[in-house]
Protein backbone atom coordinates (compact mmCIF):
# COMPACT_ATOMS: atom_id res chain seq x y z
CA UNK A 1 0.00 0.00 0.00
CA UNK A 2 1.17 3.44 -0.40
CA UNK A 3 0.64 6.78 0.78
CA UNK A 4 -1.04 9.01 -1.39
CA UNK A 5 -1.64 12.79 -0.77
CA UNK A 6 -4.64 14.54 -3.09
CA UNK A 7 -4.33 17.78 -3.93
CA UNK A 8 -8.23 19.29 -4.70
CA UNK A 9 -11.24 18.00 -2.94
CA UNK A 10 -13.58 18.82 -5.53
CA UNK A 11 -15.22 15.71 -7.55
CA UNK A 12 -12.41 14.13 -9.05
CA UNK A 13 -10.24 14.70 -5.63
CA UNK A 14 -12.93 13.56 -3.22
CA UNK A 15 -13.63 10.38 -5.39
CA UNK A 16 -9.70 9.81 -5.65
CA UNK A 17 -9.21 10.30 -1.73
CA UNK A 18 -11.99 8.34 -0.65
CA UNK A 19 -11.58 5.35 -3.12
CA UNK A 20 -7.59 4.87 -2.61
CA UNK A 21 -8.45 4.85 1.11
CA UNK A 22 -10.95 2.85 1.12
CA UNK A 23 -8.53 0.01 -0.32
CA UNK A 24 -6.28 0.51 2.45
CA UNK A 25 -3.90 3.19 1.34
CA UNK A 26 -3.44 5.78 3.95
CA UNK A 27 -4.54 9.00 2.19
CA UNK A 28 -4.59 13.01 3.14
CA UNK A 29 -6.74 15.47 1.25
CA UNK A 30 -5.38 18.89 0.38
CA UNK A 31 -7.49 22.09 -0.44
CA UNK A 32 -6.84 25.88 -0.02
CA UNK A 33 -10.97 25.37 0.55
CA UNK A 34 -11.15 25.34 4.34
CA UNK A 35 -14.71 24.04 4.65
CA UNK A 36 -13.61 21.02 2.07
CA UNK A 37 -10.39 20.62 4.06
CA UNK A 38 -12.77 20.28 7.79
CA UNK A 39 -15.42 18.59 6.15
CA UNK A 40 -13.22 15.29 4.95
CA UNK A 41 -10.79 15.85 8.51
CA UNK A 42 -14.10 15.15 10.34
CA UNK A 43 -14.55 12.25 8.15
CA UNK A 44 -17.46 13.34 5.92
CA UNK A 45 -17.66 14.18 2.29
CA UNK A 46 -16.84 17.42 0.62
CA UNK A 47 -19.02 16.61 -2.23
CA UNK A 48 -22.80 15.42 -2.50
CA UNK A 49 -22.02 11.76 -4.46
CA UNK A 50 -23.26 8.14 -3.87
CA UNK A 51 -21.41 6.05 -1.71
CA UNK A 52 -19.07 8.94 -1.04
CA UNK A 53 -19.93 9.53 2.43
CA UNK A 54 -19.93 6.56 3.84
CA UNK A 55 -16.84 5.36 2.44
CA UNK A 56 -15.38 8.89 3.72
CA UNK A 57 -16.70 7.96 7.52
CA UNK A 58 -15.53 4.28 7.40
CA UNK A 59 -11.92 4.97 5.89
CA UNK A 60 -11.40 7.85 8.69
CA UNK A 61 -12.90 6.15 11.49
CA UNK A 62 -9.90 3.56 10.81
CA UNK A 63 -7.31 5.97 10.44
CA UNK A 64 -6.54 6.00 6.56
CA UNK A 65 -8.35 9.49 5.81
CA UNK A 66 -7.36 13.00 6.70
CA UNK A 67 -6.59 16.31 5.41
CA UNK A 68 -4.95 19.53 5.46
CA UNK A 69 -4.57 22.99 4.39
CA UNK A 70 -0.63 22.39 4.82
CA UNK A 71 1.02 20.94 1.54
CA UNK A 72 4.21 20.96 2.60
CA UNK A 73 3.40 18.20 5.29
CA UNK A 74 1.25 16.29 2.80
CA UNK A 75 3.78 15.97 0.33
CA UNK A 76 6.62 15.15 3.03
CA UNK A 77 4.28 12.58 4.59
CA UNK A 78 3.48 10.60 1.10
CA UNK A 79 4.90 9.12 -1.91
CA UNK A 80 2.62 9.86 -4.16
CA UNK A 81 1.10 13.22 -4.70
CA UNK A 82 -2.57 13.27 -7.00
CA UNK A 83 -3.69 16.60 -8.38
CA UNK A 84 -6.78 17.12 -8.94
CA UNK A 85 -7.99 20.52 -8.91
CA UNK A 86 -10.08 22.78 -11.28
CA UNK A 87 -9.16 23.69 -15.19
CA UNK A 88 -11.96 25.88 -15.85
CA UNK A 89 -12.26 27.41 -18.89
CA UNK A 90 -11.78 31.38 -19.22
CA UNK A 91 -14.46 33.47 -20.76
CA UNK A 92 -12.88 33.34 -24.46
CA UNK A 93 -13.15 29.38 -23.88
CA UNK A 94 -9.33 29.35 -22.98
CA UNK A 95 -8.21 26.54 -20.33
CA UNK A 96 -7.50 28.66 -17.01
CA UNK A 97 -4.33 27.38 -15.78
CA UNK A 98 -3.94 28.88 -13.04
CA UNK A 99 -4.79 26.47 -10.29
CA UNK A 100 -2.33 24.00 -11.73
CA UNK A 101 0.53 26.34 -11.92
CA UNK A 102 -0.50 27.43 -8.25
CA UNK A 103 -0.51 23.79 -6.82
CA UNK A 104 2.91 22.93 -8.55
CA UNK A 105 4.62 25.96 -7.05
CA UNK A 106 2.93 24.60 -3.86
CA UNK A 107 4.06 21.07 -4.43
CA UNK A 108 7.53 22.39 -5.74
CA UNK A 109 8.36 24.18 -2.66
CA UNK A 110 7.58 20.85 -0.87
CA UNK A 111 9.73 18.53 -2.71
CA UNK A 112 12.61 20.76 -1.92
CA UNK A 113 12.81 19.35 1.47
CA UNK A 114 12.12 15.41 0.52
CA UNK A 115 14.77 13.25 0.80
CA UNK A 116 13.16 10.17 -0.81
CA UNK A 117 11.49 10.02 -4.50
CA UNK A 118 8.17 11.64 -5.26
CA UNK A 119 5.58 10.74 -7.53
CA UNK A 120 3.36 13.48 -8.62
CA UNK A 121 0.03 12.50 -10.97
CA UNK A 122 -1.76 14.81 -12.70
CA UNK A 123 -5.72 14.04 -13.03
CA UNK A 124 -6.60 17.32 -13.85
CA UNK A 125 -7.52 17.55 -17.95
CA UNK A 126 -5.19 19.85 -19.61
CA UNK A 127 -4.61 20.07 -23.44
CA UNK A 128 -1.41 17.89 -24.94
CA UNK A 129 1.83 19.58 -24.04
CA UNK A 130 0.56 21.08 -21.01
CA UNK A 131 2.49 18.36 -18.47
CA UNK A 132 6.02 18.74 -20.10
CA UNK A 133 5.58 22.31 -20.43
CA UNK A 134 3.91 23.68 -17.71
CA UNK A 135 3.58 21.26 -14.90
CA UNK A 136 7.35 19.95 -14.92
CA UNK A 137 8.93 23.08 -15.04
CA UNK A 138 6.86 24.50 -12.20
CA UNK A 139 7.72 21.81 -10.51
CA UNK A 140 11.59 21.72 -11.24
CA UNK A 141 11.42 25.81 -10.56
CA UNK A 142 10.11 25.05 -7.21
CA UNK A 143 12.06 22.38 -6.06
CA UNK A 144 15.07 23.20 -7.36
CA UNK A 145 15.29 19.29 -8.09
CA UNK A 146 15.07 17.52 -11.74
CA UNK A 147 12.10 15.16 -12.69
CA UNK A 148 13.00 11.83 -13.85
CA UNK A 149 15.66 11.82 -10.98
CA UNK A 150 14.31 12.77 -7.94
CA UNK A 151 10.70 12.47 -8.60
CA UNK A 152 8.47 11.54 -11.72
CA UNK A 153 5.76 13.13 -13.19
CA UNK A 154 2.26 11.09 -14.65
CA UNK A 155 -0.37 12.46 -16.44
CA UNK A 156 -3.20 10.21 -15.81
CA UNK A 157 -6.41 11.27 -17.37
CA UNK A 158 -9.79 10.28 -15.34
CA UNK A 159 -12.99 9.44 -16.47
CA UNK A 160 -15.14 9.08 -14.30
CA UNK A 161 -18.85 10.83 -13.89
CA UNK A 162 -20.64 12.38 -11.51
CA UNK A 163 -23.74 10.31 -10.30
CA UNK A 164 -21.64 7.32 -10.84
CA UNK A 165 -18.02 8.24 -10.12
CA UNK A 166 -17.04 5.71 -7.04
CA UNK A 167 -18.55 2.68 -9.48
CA UNK A 168 -16.57 4.49 -12.35
CA UNK A 169 -13.68 4.86 -10.33
CA UNK A 170 -13.17 1.49 -9.41
CA UNK A 171 -13.91 0.32 -13.60
CA UNK A 172 -13.23 2.76 -15.86
CA UNK A 173 -12.98 2.21 -19.42
CA UNK A 174 -8.86 2.07 -19.05
CA UNK A 175 -6.33 3.24 -17.16
CA UNK A 176 -3.63 5.47 -18.82
CA UNK A 177 -0.46 6.56 -17.78
CA UNK A 178 1.18 9.62 -20.19
CA UNK A 179 5.06 9.63 -18.70
CA UNK A 180 8.60 10.10 -20.02
CA UNK A 181 9.88 7.19 -18.37
CA UNK A 182 7.61 4.27 -19.33
CA UNK A 183 9.81 1.77 -17.34
CA UNK A 184 9.38 4.27 -14.03
CA UNK A 185 5.69 4.56 -15.03
CA UNK A 186 5.40 0.78 -14.06
CA UNK A 187 5.11 1.02 -10.04
CA UNK A 188 1.87 3.12 -10.20
CA UNK A 189 0.36 0.03 -11.77
CA UNK A 190 0.89 -1.00 -7.41
CA UNK A 191 -1.81 1.29 -6.57
CA UNK A 192 -4.07 -0.59 -9.29
CA UNK A 193 -3.71 -4.32 -8.20
CA UNK A 194 -7.49 -4.70 -7.72
CA UNK A 195 -8.21 -3.08 -10.99
CA UNK A 196 -9.12 -5.63 -14.26
CA UNK A 197 -9.47 -2.39 -16.15
CA UNK A 198 -6.58 -1.88 -19.58
CA UNK A 199 -3.70 -0.06 -18.88
CA UNK A 200 -1.68 1.47 -21.18
CA UNK A 201 1.47 3.63 -20.85
CA UNK A 202 2.15 6.19 -23.47
CA UNK A 203 3.82 9.66 -23.28
CA UNK A 204 1.83 12.46 -21.59
CA UNK A 205 0.92 14.19 -24.60
CA UNK A 206 -0.41 11.63 -25.81
CA UNK A 207 -2.59 10.49 -22.77
CA UNK A 208 -3.27 14.32 -22.67
CA UNK A 209 -4.87 14.28 -25.79
CA UNK A 210 -6.92 10.65 -25.47
CA UNK A 211 -8.91 12.82 -22.36
CA UNK A 212 -9.83 14.83 -24.83
CA UNK A 213 -10.39 12.76 -27.77
CA UNK A 214 -13.12 11.09 -25.35
CA UNK A 215 -14.69 13.65 -24.29
CA UNK A 216 -15.02 15.24 -27.58
CA UNK A 217 -16.86 11.54 -29.09
CA UNK A 218 -19.03 11.32 -26.11
CA UNK A 219 -20.21 15.05 -27.11
CA UNK A 220 -20.07 14.31 -30.37
CA UNK A 221 -22.38 11.21 -30.08
CA UNK A 222 -24.67 13.38 -27.68
CA UNK A 223 -25.83 15.58 -30.71
CA UNK A 224 -26.09 12.83 -33.32
CA UNK A 225 -28.44 11.30 -31.05
CA UNK A 226 -30.52 14.48 -30.31
CA UNK A 227 -29.98 15.68 -34.29
CA UNK A 228 -31.37 12.18 -34.97
CA UNK A 229 -33.84 12.37 -32.63
CA UNK A 230 -35.13 15.96 -33.41
CA UNK A 231 -35.64 15.26 -37.15
CA UNK A 232 -37.68 11.74 -36.21
CA UNK A 233 -39.88 13.66 -33.97
CA UNK A 234 -40.53 16.36 -36.96
CA UNK A 235 -41.28 13.47 -39.35
CA UNK A 236 -43.58 11.88 -36.37
CA UNK A 237 -41.22 8.92 -35.89
CA UNK A 238 -40.76 7.48 -33.20
CA UNK A 239 -37.25 8.20 -32.51
CA UNK A 240 -36.61 5.18 -29.72
CA UNK A 241 -37.10 2.41 -32.20
CA UNK A 242 -35.04 4.15 -34.89
CA UNK A 243 -31.94 4.50 -32.09
CA UNK A 244 -32.94 1.45 -30.67
CA UNK A 245 -32.00 -0.38 -33.87
CA UNK A 246 -29.32 1.52 -35.12
CA UNK A 247 -27.60 0.96 -31.79
CA UNK A 248 -27.78 -2.50 -32.26
CA UNK A 249 -25.46 -2.34 -35.40
CA UNK A 250 -22.13 -3.47 -33.30
CA UNK A 251 -20.16 -4.17 -36.82
CA UNK A 252 -20.59 -0.72 -38.64
CA UNK A 253 -22.19 1.77 -36.39
CA UNK A 254 -20.88 1.38 -32.58
CA UNK A 255 -17.29 -0.38 -33.04
CA UNK A 256 -13.99 1.16 -34.27
CA UNK A 257 -15.57 0.69 -37.80
CA UNK A 258 -14.72 4.60 -39.75
CA UNK A 259 -12.78 5.62 -36.32
CA UNK A 260 -9.12 5.34 -38.13
CA UNK A 261 -7.82 8.92 -38.98
CA UNK A 262 -7.42 8.79 -43.14
CA UNK A 263 -8.90 10.24 -45.61
CA UNK A 264 -12.54 12.19 -46.60
CA UNK A 265 -15.72 9.84 -46.95
CA UNK A 266 -17.23 9.34 -50.54
CA UNK A 267 -19.16 7.02 -52.72
CA UNK A 268 -22.04 6.71 -54.09
CA UNK A 269 -24.16 6.94 -50.66
CA UNK A 270 -22.69 9.30 -47.73
CA UNK A 271 -21.93 12.47 -49.76
CA UNK A 272 -25.93 12.17 -51.40
CA UNK A 273 -27.61 10.75 -48.23
CA UNK A 274 -26.23 13.51 -45.75
CA UNK A 275 -27.20 16.41 -48.97
CA UNK A 276 -30.85 14.40 -48.87
CA UNK A 277 -31.31 14.44 -45.08
CA UNK A 278 -29.72 18.02 -43.98
CA UNK A 279 -32.19 19.21 -47.52
CA UNK A 280 -35.06 17.86 -45.76
CA UNK A 281 -34.42 18.87 -42.45
CA UNK A 282 -34.03 22.66 -44.44
CA UNK A 283 -37.70 22.35 -45.36
CA UNK A 284 -38.63 21.46 -42.18
CA UNK A 285 -37.03 24.59 -40.92
CA UNK A 286 -35.02 22.78 -38.90
CA UNK A 287 -31.58 23.71 -37.43
CA UNK A 288 -29.09 20.65 -37.52
CA UNK A 289 -25.74 21.91 -37.12
CA UNK A 290 -23.79 19.24 -36.61
CA UNK A 291 -25.19 16.80 -39.09
CA UNK A 292 -24.82 20.15 -41.70
CA UNK A 293 -20.94 20.21 -40.62
CA UNK A 294 -20.48 16.99 -42.25
CA UNK A 295 -20.01 17.55 -45.93
CA UNK A 296 -17.82 20.93 -45.01
CA UNK A 297 -15.81 19.16 -42.45
CA UNK A 298 -15.08 16.22 -45.32
CA UNK A 299 -14.04 19.11 -48.16
CA UNK A 300 -11.92 20.38 -45.66
CA UNK A 301 -10.18 17.07 -45.25
CA UNK A 302 -9.97 17.17 -48.90
CA UNK A 303 -8.00 20.30 -49.28
CA UNK A 304 -5.47 19.48 -46.25
CA UNK A 305 -4.77 16.63 -48.96
CA UNK A 306 -4.16 19.63 -51.46
CA UNK A 307 -2.05 21.58 -49.49
CA UNK A 308 0.41 18.62 -48.50
CA UNK A 309 0.82 17.78 -52.16
CA UNK A 310 1.83 21.58 -52.95
CA UNK A 311 3.66 21.80 -49.57
CA UNK A 312 6.48 19.56 -51.76
CA UNK A 313 6.75 22.57 -54.16
CA UNK A 314 6.76 19.80 -56.64
CA UNK A 315 4.24 19.60 -60.00
CA UNK A 316 4.59 16.32 -60.82
CA UNK A 317 2.48 13.34 -59.27
CA UNK A 318 1.71 10.19 -59.25
CA UNK A 319 -1.91 8.88 -57.92
CA UNK A 320 -2.32 5.54 -56.76
CA UNK A 321 -5.90 4.27 -56.65
CA UNK A 322 -9.43 6.57 -57.83
CA UNK A 323 -12.49 4.83 -57.28
CA UNK A 324 -13.70 5.45 -53.23
CA UNK A 325 -13.24 1.89 -52.46
CA UNK A 326 -10.14 -0.74 -53.70
CA UNK A 327 -11.39 -3.52 -56.04
CA UNK A 328 -14.20 -1.44 -57.34
CA UNK A 329 -14.38 1.03 -60.20
CA UNK A 330 -17.09 2.90 -58.57
CA UNK A 331 -15.83 6.60 -59.24
CA UNK A 332 -18.83 8.64 -58.61
CA UNK A 333 -18.24 11.17 -55.41
CA UNK A 334 -14.96 9.43 -54.81
CA UNK A 335 -12.92 11.79 -52.28
CA UNK A 336 -9.92 10.67 -54.92
CA UNK A 337 -11.18 12.42 -58.12
CA UNK A 338 -12.17 15.73 -56.33
CA UNK A 339 -8.42 15.73 -55.28
CA UNK A 340 -7.45 14.61 -58.63
CA UNK A 341 -9.48 17.47 -59.78
CA UNK A 342 -8.12 19.98 -57.27
CA UNK A 343 -4.49 18.68 -58.39
CA UNK A 344 -5.07 19.54 -62.02
CA UNK A 345 -6.85 23.21 -60.92
CA UNK A 346 -3.47 23.79 -59.23
CA UNK A 347 -1.31 22.98 -62.15
CA UNK A 348 -0.28 19.89 -61.00
CA UNK A 349 1.30 16.93 -63.96
CA UNK A 350 -1.28 14.07 -62.63
CA UNK A 351 -0.64 10.67 -63.56
CA UNK A 352 -3.49 7.87 -62.48
CA UNK A 353 -3.24 4.20 -61.46
CA UNK A 354 -6.12 2.14 -60.39
CA UNK A 355 -6.03 -1.34 -61.25
CA UNK A 356 -9.92 -1.66 -61.50
CA UNK A 357 -10.89 1.59 -63.21
CA UNK A 358 -10.46 0.96 -66.91
CA UNK A 359 -12.56 3.89 -68.69
CA UNK A 360 -13.81 1.59 -71.77
CA UNK A 361 -15.65 -0.67 -69.29
CA UNK A 362 -17.21 2.54 -66.92
CA UNK A 363 -21.00 2.93 -67.56
CA UNK A 364 -24.38 3.89 -66.41
CA UNK A 365 -24.39 7.13 -63.78
CA UNK A 366 -20.21 6.02 -62.62
CA UNK A 367 -18.87 7.26 -66.61
CA UNK A 368 -21.48 10.29 -66.47
CA UNK A 369 -19.47 11.70 -63.08
CA UNK A 370 -15.91 11.29 -64.12
CA UNK A 371 -16.64 12.54 -67.63
CA UNK A 372 -18.54 15.66 -65.90
CA UNK A 373 -15.92 15.91 -63.07
CA UNK A 374 -12.36 15.39 -65.07
CA UNK A 375 -13.31 15.24 -68.96
CA UNK A 376 -9.60 14.55 -70.09
CA UNK A 377 -9.50 11.51 -67.41
CA UNK A 378 -8.60 8.94 -70.40
CA UNK A 379 -5.35 11.19 -71.04
CA UNK A 380 -4.23 10.81 -67.28
CA UNK A 381 -5.04 6.88 -66.64
CA UNK A 382 -1.95 4.80 -66.67
CA UNK A 383 -2.40 0.89 -66.93
CA UNK A 384 1.35 0.49 -65.10
CA UNK A 385 1.57 1.37 -61.81
CA UNK A 386 5.25 0.79 -61.69
CA UNK A 387 5.62 3.94 -64.87
CA UNK A 388 3.24 6.38 -62.90
CA UNK A 389 5.78 5.83 -59.59
CA UNK A 390 8.52 6.29 -61.88
CA UNK A 391 7.69 9.16 -63.32
CA UNK A 392 6.55 11.07 -60.51
CA UNK A 393 7.90 13.52 -58.06
CA UNK A 394 5.11 12.67 -55.46
CA UNK A 395 3.21 9.50 -54.82
CA UNK A 396 -0.40 10.00 -53.71
CA UNK A 397 -0.86 6.56 -51.93
CA UNK A 398 -5.17 6.08 -52.09
CA UNK A 399 -5.42 2.49 -52.38
CA UNK A 400 -4.50 -0.72 -50.12
CA UNK A 401 -4.62 -2.24 -53.29
CA UNK A 402 -1.16 -2.42 -54.41
CA UNK A 403 1.67 -4.90 -53.36
CA UNK A 404 4.25 -3.45 -50.66
CA UNK A 405 7.14 -5.17 -52.54
CA UNK A 406 6.22 -3.28 -56.28
CA UNK A 407 5.55 -0.22 -54.20
CA UNK A 408 9.00 0.18 -52.45
CA UNK A 409 10.93 -1.05 -55.15
CA UNK A 410 10.28 2.21 -57.31
CA UNK A 411 10.54 4.28 -54.96
CA UNK A 412 13.23 6.49 -54.55
CA UNK A 413 15.06 8.54 -51.70
CA UNK A 414 13.94 11.85 -53.60
CA UNK A 415 10.22 11.09 -53.55
CA UNK A 416 7.35 12.05 -51.28
CA UNK A 417 4.87 9.91 -50.48
CA UNK A 418 1.34 10.57 -48.91
CA UNK A 419 -0.41 7.92 -47.41
CA UNK A 420 -4.27 8.54 -47.61
CA UNK A 421 -5.22 5.31 -46.55
CA UNK A 422 -2.84 4.86 -43.34
CA UNK A 423 -1.83 1.32 -44.13
CA UNK A 424 -0.69 -0.43 -40.58
CA UNK A 425 2.66 0.62 -39.86
CA UNK A 426 4.20 -2.75 -40.82
CA UNK A 427 3.11 -3.05 -44.42
CA UNK A 428 4.15 0.32 -45.32
CA UNK A 429 6.29 0.52 -47.81
CA UNK A 430 8.97 2.52 -46.40
CA UNK A 431 9.43 4.90 -43.17
CA UNK A 432 11.45 7.03 -44.25
CA UNK A 433 11.47 10.88 -43.97
CA UNK A 434 8.46 12.50 -46.45
CA UNK A 435 6.46 9.30 -45.99
CA UNK A 436 3.41 11.28 -44.44
CA UNK A 437 -0.42 10.96 -43.94
CA UNK A 438 -2.62 13.90 -43.37
CA UNK A 439 -3.53 13.59 -39.97
CA UNK A 440 -1.34 10.67 -38.73
N1 LIG B 1 -16.04 16.56 -12.48
C1 LIG B 1 -15.88 15.54 -13.31
O1 LIG B 1 -16.80 14.77 -13.55
C2 LIG B 1 -14.55 15.32 -13.97
C3 LIG B 1 -14.30 14.09 -14.60
C4 LIG B 1 -13.05 13.86 -15.18
C5 LIG B 1 -12.08 14.86 -15.15
N2 LIG B 1 -12.36 16.05 -14.54
C6 LIG B 1 -11.30 17.06 -14.47
O2 LIG B 1 -10.71 16.97 -13.18
C7 LIG B 1 -10.33 18.27 -12.71
C8 LIG B 1 -11.02 18.57 -11.42
O3 LIG B 1 -12.41 18.63 -11.63
P1 LIG B 1 -13.43 18.80 -10.43
O4 LIG B 1 -14.79 18.77 -11.03
O5 LIG B 1 -13.10 17.84 -9.34
O6 LIG B 1 -13.06 20.30 -9.95
P2 LIG B 1 -13.69 21.15 -8.76
O7 LIG B 1 -13.73 22.55 -9.21
O8 LIG B 1 -14.94 20.49 -8.26
O9 LIG B 1 -12.61 21.01 -7.59
C9 LIG B 1 -11.33 21.53 -7.64
C10 LIG B 1 -10.83 21.71 -6.22
O10 LIG B 1 -9.46 22.08 -6.27
C11 LIG B 1 -9.21 22.97 -5.19
N3 LIG B 1 -7.94 23.68 -5.42
C12 LIG B 1 -7.67 24.63 -6.34
N4 LIG B 1 -6.37 25.01 -6.24
C13 LIG B 1 -5.81 24.28 -5.23
C14 LIG B 1 -4.52 24.22 -4.65
N5 LIG B 1 -3.52 24.98 -5.06
N6 LIG B 1 -4.32 23.34 -3.64
C15 LIG B 1 -5.31 22.55 -3.21
N7 LIG B 1 -6.56 22.58 -3.71
C16 LIG B 1 -6.81 23.43 -4.72
C17 LIG B 1 -10.46 23.86 -5.19
O11 LIG B 1 -10.61 24.54 -3.96
C18 LIG B 1 -11.55 22.80 -5.44
O12 LIG B 1 -12.04 22.28 -4.22
C19 LIG B 1 -10.68 19.23 -13.86
O13 LIG B 1 -9.54 19.40 -14.67
C20 LIG B 1 -11.75 18.48 -14.62
O14 LIG B 1 -11.80 18.90 -15.97
C21 LIG B 1 -13.56 16.28 -13.94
Amino acid sequence: MKSISVFGLGYVGAVTAVCFAHKGNRVVGVDLNPMKVNSLENGRAPIVEDKVEQMATEAHQSGRLNATSDANAAVNATDVSFICVGTPSQRNGKLDLNGVDRVCKDIGRALKQKKTFHWIVLRSTVLPGTTESVVIPALEAGSGKREGKDFAVCFHPEFLREGTAVADFFEPPFTIFGTRDEAQAESLRDLYTWSSSRFFITTPKSAEMVKYACNAFHALKVGFANEIGTICKELKLDTEIVAKIYVTDTRLNISPAYLKPGFAFGGSCLPKDLRALTYRAKELDLKLPLLESLIPSNQEHIERAVASVLHFRKRKVGMLGLSFKPSTDDLRESPLVHLAKRLLGEGCELQIWDESVALGRLIGSNRQFIEDEIPHIGSLLCEDASAVIRSSEIIVLGTKALDKKALSAQLSAEQGLIDLVNIEKENRCSDRLGYEGICW
